[in-house]
């Protein structure tokens, strides 16, 4: 059989941090990891970096025409067993949910739920146990998000979706993870949309990328759904479940106005 990895927004951030790591070794023997982005350019840089046979796709995940251009891949070869499936592709708009507009908000349901779906049902049919899907959700997914309200549903559906979908396969033994990081330095607050908004959330605080992914991998091959990478938001999600939903809402949307008044008056 050919152990293939498949990771998708590959040409950047953790997807780019999944690649190299599982091309040094950290998810077990691969004969080709498979990079998925839209931008061939920076795929075919990332691909050039690496040591492993690589096949880059370049395609849109919110086109329903990629899954097909994925399908057909898949099929095309032989003796295939799907190892690693990294749902990494994703983005997040900040501000209010009218503000956003219906493109952004409809892209954000596409790419980081429709696509996540679509993905594991084709690979799926390529797994065998000891198979591993890793799909990236967020902090954000532990309770809704005023100000984020759709990139925040997102994340709770992709938890909750790996979180179910781990128990289906268990007898299986293939394991679903769902990541659940704080903020961390990538592209993926070039362009939030509101910075206003942005700031007011940033008192959650900022992680390592190289960490949550190392993190990430080692916990998915012991089998776990949910990984929280923060020890203060696994604090979080104990509060979140033993709390009223609309009290830890208060509470968070308290701390953020204090924190963005604070940062005001010092003028960052
Ligand atoms: N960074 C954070 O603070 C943070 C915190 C919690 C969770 N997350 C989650 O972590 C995941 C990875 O984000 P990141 O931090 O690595 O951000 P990033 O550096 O912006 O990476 C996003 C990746 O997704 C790809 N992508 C974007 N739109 C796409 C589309 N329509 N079709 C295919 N690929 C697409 C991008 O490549 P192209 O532009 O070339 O397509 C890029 O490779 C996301 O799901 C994000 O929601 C991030």
């Amino acid at each position: 059989m050919r152990n293939i990895a498949i990771v998708t927004g590959a040409s950047s951030g953790l997807g780019l941090r999944f690649a190299k790591l599982l091309d040094q070794g950290a998810g077990g023997p691969l004969d080709e990891i498979w990079l998925i982005a839209r931008s061939a350019e920076k795929l075919d840089e990332v691909a050039s970096d690496l040591a492993a046979p690589t096949k880059v796709l370049a395609l849109d995940l919110c086109d329903p025409a990629s899954f097909k251009a994925v399908d057909g891949a898949l099929a095309a070869e032989r003796d295939l067993n799907v190892q690693w499936l990294l749902n990494c592709a994703g983005f997040g708009k900040f501000g209010p949910f009218t503000s956003i507009g219906a493109t952004a908000n409809g892209n954000m349901v596409r790419l980081n739920c429709l696509a996540v779906v679509e993905l594991c049902y084709s690979c799926l049919l390529y797994m065998h146990a000891g198979s591993r899907i890793v799909n990236i959700a967020s902090a954000a997914a532990l309770v809704p998000q005023p100000g984020l309200s759709v990139y925040g549903a997102t994340k709770r559906f992709v938890l909750d979706f790996s979180r179910a979908l781990d128990r289906e396969l268990g007898d299986a033994g293939i394991h679903v993870s769902a990541v659940c990081p704080k903020f961390m330095d990538t592209a993926f607050l070039d362009r939030p949309g509101s910075e206003k908004a942005l700031a007011s959330m940033e008192w959650i605080g900022f992680e390592d990328p190289d960490a949550v992914c190392a993190k990430a991998l080692r916990e998915s091959l012991r089998g776990k759904a949910c990984i929280i990478t923060a020890p203060d938001m696994c604090v979080a999600n104990g509060l979140c479940k033993a709390l009223p939903t609309g009290l830890v809402m208060a509470l968070q949307g308290a701390v953020g106005r204090t924190y963005a008044r604070h940062r005001k008056k010092n003028g960052r």
